[in-house]
């Protein structure tokens, strides 16, 4: 494959702002939900001193690659101590709601409309991590999870590098949305009947997947099994520093995590329909391209 047209240079937009609940940057809601990466290479989340250990993977509990603060206030896939796990707690909740007020300001019309999800604390070195090639994040997707249906809700993430010995945080970033689903609808194909009812019923999903949910886990299956695509399609790599944040659309932004460690990432989900140009979201995009309702 021949590398046809490169990612638009302007695929990162650069802001200065450098506080996460007041600043110059506001209403960007058109340039996120263009695929853009919104990066902050000044906005810091500073740790306090006794903070700093828990950049050490030593506090997961060795199932997850996560340590996350869930909806309901508590921890999962830390270990150690009531009082140590409840300043971790803290810590990642300080983290939920710098996020929260970032995207409160940069996108004032998703005030109220958009639902918070589990913020993280992801603490191992990317490199070197074994997957199978469809966990494997070092190649080229945009997510989508096999036990996770959205049903089309948006899935708007903040990222921030915390790596305290200058190590950047590593991605690729691949071609528009509308070309890759272009490159991969002949590809594409439909569910068996019933199979979203029994994947259901045997709890393979936690809820029943749509058509939508069938077409992206097909096109994050057909991206990462194509090493042609991997090696060839359009891409620029994109090293994000230490004290950067970054905020993407990831069931949109074509992307791959090359390097790095220690980084916090915030969920925040937004039904499409709520969007400033709801147009543009990856259900409408796909509806429009199969000619049919996914919903
Ligand atoms: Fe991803």
């Amino acid at each position: 494959m021949a590398h046809a047209t490169p990612v638009p240079a302007d695929a990162l937009r650069c802001l200065p702002d450098d506080a996460w609940d007041t600043g110059p940057t506001t209403h960007l809601e058109h340039l996120v939900e263009g695929g853009h990466v919104l990066e902050f290479p000044h906005l810091r989340f500073l740790l306090a001193p006794d903070e700093r250990r828990f950049l050490d993977p030593a506090w997961s509990d060795g199932r997850s690659k996560n340590l996350s603060l869930r909806g309901d206030g508590s921890i999962r896939g830390a270990r150690g101590s009531a009082t140590d796990l409840e300043a971790l707690r803290a810590m990642i909740a300080r983290y939920a709601d710098s996020a929260q007020a970032l995207v409160d300001r940069l996108f004032p019309h998703y005030r109220g409309k958009l639902r918070a999800g589990n913020a993280s604390l992801r603490p191992f070195q990317v490199e070197g991590r074994a997957a199978s090639w469809r966990k494997d994040d070092t190649r080229l997707h945009v997510d989508a999870f096999p036990s996770n249906p959205t049903r089309g809700v948006r899935l708007l993430r903040v990222f921030h590098n915390l790596n305290p010995d200058g190590r950047a945080r590593t991605w690729r970033v691949g071609e528009p949305f509308g070309d890759f689903v272009e490159r991969f609808a002949p590809r594409l194909r439909p569910a068996l009947p019933g199979s979203a009812w029994l994947l259901h019923t045997l709890h393979v999903t936690k809820s029943r997947r749509t058509a939508y949910d069938h077409i992206m886990l097909q096109l994050h299956d057909l991206a990462k099994a194509d090493l042609e695509y991997q090696r060839g399609a359009p891409q620029a790599a994109v090293d994000f520093a230490p004290g950067t944040t970054w905020v993407v659309y990831s069931d949109q932004v074509l992307h791959a995590v090359m390097g790095g460690q220690h980084m916090m990432e915030q969920t925040f989900y937004l039904d499409p329909d709520q969007q400033y140009a709801p147009e543009t979201s990856p259900l409408h995009m796909l509806e429009r391209r199969m000619g049919r309702p996914l919903r």
